[in-house]
């Protein structure tokens, strides 16, 4: 770690509310997950990242140790995959010996309309965003179980008005909510947290990028701004810290009260 590492102290959290954690986070080189990933390094966790290209993982990984000064591991594989999940979370634990923070945010999406939509294109989203979180979760569950940890997964808030082009992720992401809920109540006993962050229109994502092509004028929010990956970053922080330790089965809704709104279309 570089001495001159300058480590932004604008967030509104304390800066060691997570120290001595570890987390675990899919979908982390990129989007909303890093920034999930680099707010938890911010705050004194260390991480896992973990997401198909090993390439891209470890270019984000030095990206964010620089920014945070934190340490950042980075594996290669495929949430759909459970042999390779669980090879990940070995890694995981050899390298660190614990995981206290799982983070399920990796996800597939694009616009289609169902009856445009072939069998395969259906079932890849549903098994990177519905199977890949079970998978990633069931693997992480003994050593959750060992810490007491806290899980947060990642839906949208797509399914709540059946967003039109949107039968794949709006199947998949209101199976990750139910999910969230039924793991509160399963594993609330042995002291694990389960919740749930739905983000609304996040600007500069992946996802925007794929669900609003032709802009976001159109986009319509209450609050009057898009999101940024900083608002879905303090509702991680939120939820993984002890502020929320009489919190689970939730699913947070950060959207501005993007969903409240009826389409324009
Ligand atoms: C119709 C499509 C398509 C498209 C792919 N398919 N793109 N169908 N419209 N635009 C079809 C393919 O033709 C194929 O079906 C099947 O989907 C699988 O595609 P592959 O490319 O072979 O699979 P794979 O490489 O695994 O890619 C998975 C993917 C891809 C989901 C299709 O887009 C992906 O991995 N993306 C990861 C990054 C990503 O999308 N992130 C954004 C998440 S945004 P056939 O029948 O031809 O075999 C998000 C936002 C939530 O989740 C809400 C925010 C508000």
């Amino acid at each position: 770690m570089s001495n001159n590492v300058v480590i932004p102290t604008s967030s509104i959290f304390k800066d060691d509310i997570l120290k001595g954690k570890v987390a675990f986070v899919t979908g982390g080189g990129s989007g909303i997950c890093k920034g999930m990933a680099e707010a938890l390094a911010r705050h004194g966790a260390k991480v896992t990242i973990v997401s198909r290209t090993l390439s891209k993982l470890e270019a984000a990984a030095k990206e964010m140790r620089a920014s945070t000064g934190g340490e950042f591991l980075a594996v290669a594989a495929d949430v759909r995959d459970h042999k390779q999940m669980q090879v990940a979370v070995d890694k995981h634990m050899a390298h660190y010996g614990r995981l206290d923070i799982l983070v399920n945010g990796a996800a597939g999406n694009f616009l289609s309309l169902s009856q445009h939509l072939s069998f395969n294109a259906f079932r890849s989203v549903i098994e990177i965003d519905l199977i890949g979180t079970f998978n990633t979760t069931k693997i992480c569950f003994p050593h959750l179980k060992a810490s007491k940890g806290s899980i947060i997964n990642v839906s949208a808030t797509l399914p709540y008005n059946g967003q039109v082009f949107q039968s794949h992720a709006c199947a998949a992401k209101a199976g990750v909510d139910a999910l969230s809920l039924v793991w509160a109540n399963e594993w609330g006993p042995l002291g694990i947290r389960s919740n749930c962050i739905a983000p609304g229109p996040i600007a500069n994502t992946v996802g925007m990028a794929k669900l609003a092509p032709e802009g976001t004028d159109s986009v319509r929010v209450p609050i009057g701004r898009l999101g940024e990956v900083r608002d879905i970053e303090h509702a991680t922080l939120y939820l993984a810290s002890e502020a929320a330790s009489y919190v689970t089965g939730q699913v947070l809704i950060v959207d501005g009260g993007n969903w409240l709104q009826p389409s324009l279309e």
